[in-house]
Order: structure tokens, then C-alpha cells, then sequence
């Protein structure tokens, strides 16, 4: 049996499967094509934290794929009340065919699989995002930025990737997608706000291609062809608000900096934005910006995970 709490314990044939199947599964949507590989399966979902996107994205996706989801808000069971992650895994386990969490510190999950006899799905930590860099990697693909022979479709270019902001979940989910599917990444972090220097060791360790640190945006953007950034504040930081404001003020993806990238390059963000924050609204309205697209293939990208794993168990 599998999980998918980090991309760490995934190679890059995995995700190219996963990608693939998520490829196939959004064409049959988009053609009204029903499917039922997800048949009477039950996805168990706990958010600890608010969400729009992943929430709705797996409720809808597990529907559509002839399954049923079960919404838990982490403040309404009794995991709130003290009840033990030892025991919560168990019991839910015991109902469901997959469960997915949205939580803080990244043991929580890990205890939480450790105990499980279904797949535990990731759905944001503190520490990682990693269903949302598989839609962000979907999305990269359908805009024709991708690696060398890992699909079959036009190729362009080897492509440099910037992520530029506050080093985070998405940060660390970012350098291990680059680390495997084997893409240049650049990161561009205020000091003090560097993403976790063990993950970056790794991602550095494990890459055939360079990922570089700045300090610098302007100077990390140039001549990239994917652009990407996330809130300043994330959540569970935000008595941290004000004070990172003033910090990251020069790291707002605005016009001028999207000038700084490959004119084709493409703007991504998980979403939500804040806009005047780290995007400007011209850029994130702008024509380089695909994070609509990017949120829609939050829905494909995850029926794509749910049905491989179920594959494997
Ligand atoms: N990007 C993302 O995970 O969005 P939500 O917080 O709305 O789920
Ligand atoms: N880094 C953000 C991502 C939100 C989807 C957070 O953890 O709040």
C-alpha cells in the first residue's frame, strides 16, 4: 500500500503515470465520458485548515470517478476533543477506502499513515503541497513546458522554473518536482525566509539539473520560462502578516518583473492570491497567467492520484 504525503517517496515514472492517467481522465470530463474507476470507493477527507480548492476538487473528483467523499472539518471530530491520531487512523481507516488530510506539522500525517490501513493522501502540511505541484506540472505540460522525452508532444526547450517568495510548503513541493522530473528550478527567498535547507540538500542531492538560491528576484527570474509564487503568509502564520509584508515588498510579482523571464513564460500560483501582495492584479489577469487553468487541473490532477493509488493497494 502507498500514500502520497511528499513527492520524496516518488520516482519519476510515478508521477509520469500519475500525469498520464490524469492526462486521459481530464479528456473523457471534458467529453462528457463517464467513469467508475473509483467504483463505491469511499474518500474520507479531514481538513484542519480552510480550503476552497482542494476541498472541492476532491469531493467532485472522487463523485466523478463513481466514488463518494466524506467532508471532516478537524474542528467538529473528535481529533479536536484530544482524541489520539493513533486512534482517529484507525477507526476511519477501518470505513473508508482513502483518506486525505490537511493539517499542520507534517508528523501529524506521517503518524497518521503509520496507523491507517488505507492510502493517506497529503493535502497540504506545513511542510509540503504535493497534490498541488501535480496539477502545476499538468499545467506546465498542456503549456507545452515539459522534459525532454518524458511525453510524447512537441518539445521546446529545457525548462528553468523561478519560484520567488516566501520559502514554504510550495517551495519544498516545487524543488522535488524539479528534483525528479529532472527541470532547472531557481528560488528566490528573502534571508531569513529560505525554504528548509535539508529539503533543498536533498533536492540538490538527488537532481540531475541545477537548482539555484537567490536572494535577488530580479536576478533569479531572468530568462525563465515557468514563474511562480505563493503567499507571503501562509496559513497558521498570520499573526506574522505585517511584519512580512514589509519584508518581502520587493519580491511582488508585478509587470516588471514578468519582463525580466522568457517572453513566452508562464505565470502559476496555487492559489489563493493576494493581490498588490506577491502578484499584482495585472499580472495575475494578465496574458502570461495560468492559474485558473492551474486550479481547474487541481480536479484532474488528483482523480489522476486517487485512481493510482488505488492501483497499488
Ligand atoms: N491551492 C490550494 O490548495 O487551495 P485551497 O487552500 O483553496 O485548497
Ligand atoms: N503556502 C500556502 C498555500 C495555500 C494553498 C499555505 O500553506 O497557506
Amino acid at each position: 500500500m502507498k500514500h502520497f504525503l511528499t513527492l520524496r517517496d516518488y520516482q519519476q515514472a510515478d508521477i509520469i503515470e500519475i500525469i498520464k492517467l490524469a492526462i486521459a481522465i481530464k479528456k473523457d470530463y471534458k467529453e462528457n465520458k463517464e467513469r467508475n474507476d473509483m467504483h463505491k470507493k469511499i474518500l474520507g477527507m479531514i481538513f484542519e485548515k480552510n480550503s476552497t480548492r482542494t476541498r472541492v476538487s476532491f469531493e467532485a473528483g472522487i463523485y466523478q470517478l463513481g466514488g463518494n467523499g466524506i467532508f471532516l472539518s478537524g474542528k467538529e471530530i473528535q481529533l479536536s476533543r484530544g482524541e489520539s491520531i493513533a486512534d482517529t487512523a484507525r477507526v476511519i481507516s477501518s470505513m473508508v477506502d482513502m483518506i486525505m488530510i490537511r493539517t499542520f506539522e507534517h508528523e501529524r500525517l506521517e503518524e497518521f499513515a503509520k496507523f491507517s490501513h488505507v492510502p493517506v493522501i497529503n493535502g497540504l502540511s506545513d511542510l509540503y503541497h504535493p497534490v498541488q505541484v501535480i496539477a502545476d506540472y499538468l499545467t506546465m505540460i498542456e503549456n507545452g513546458i515539459f522534459v525532454k522525452g518524458s511525453f510524447d508532444a512537441a518539445y521546446k526547450q529545457d525548462p528553468r522554473v523561478v519560484y520567488v517568495g516566501d520559502g514554504n510548503n510550495m517551495t519544498h513541493s516545487w524543488l522535488l518536482l524539479a528534483a525528479i522530473m529532472g527541470f532547472e528550478i531557481n528560488v528566490a527567498c528573502p534571508r531569513g525566509y529560505m525554504p528548509k535547507q535539508e529539503i533543498l540538500e536533498y533536492a540538490q542531492k538527488i537532481s540531475t539539473k541545477d537548482i539555484r538560491i537567490y536572494e535577488d528576484p530580479n536576478e533569479a527570474i531572468r530568462g525563465c520560462n515557468v514563474v511562480v509564487t505563493d503567499t507571503w503568509v501562509s496559513m497558521g502564520q498570520e499573526e506574522q502578516k505585517e511584519e512580512k509584508k514589509k519584508i518581502f515588498k520587493d519580491y511582488c510579482i508585478d509587470c516588471a518583473k514578468m519582463e525580466l523571464a522568457d517572453k513566452e513564460a508562464i505565470f502559476l500560483h496555487c492559489l489563493p492570491a493576494y493581490r498588490g501582495q506577491e502578484v499584482s492584479e495585472e499580472v495575475l489577469e494578465g496574458r502570461q497567467s495560468r492559474v485558473f487553468q492551474e486550479a481547474e487541473n487541481r480536479l484532474h490532477a488528483q482523480k489522476g492520484i486517487m485512481v493510482w493509488l488505488n492501483k497499488q493497494s
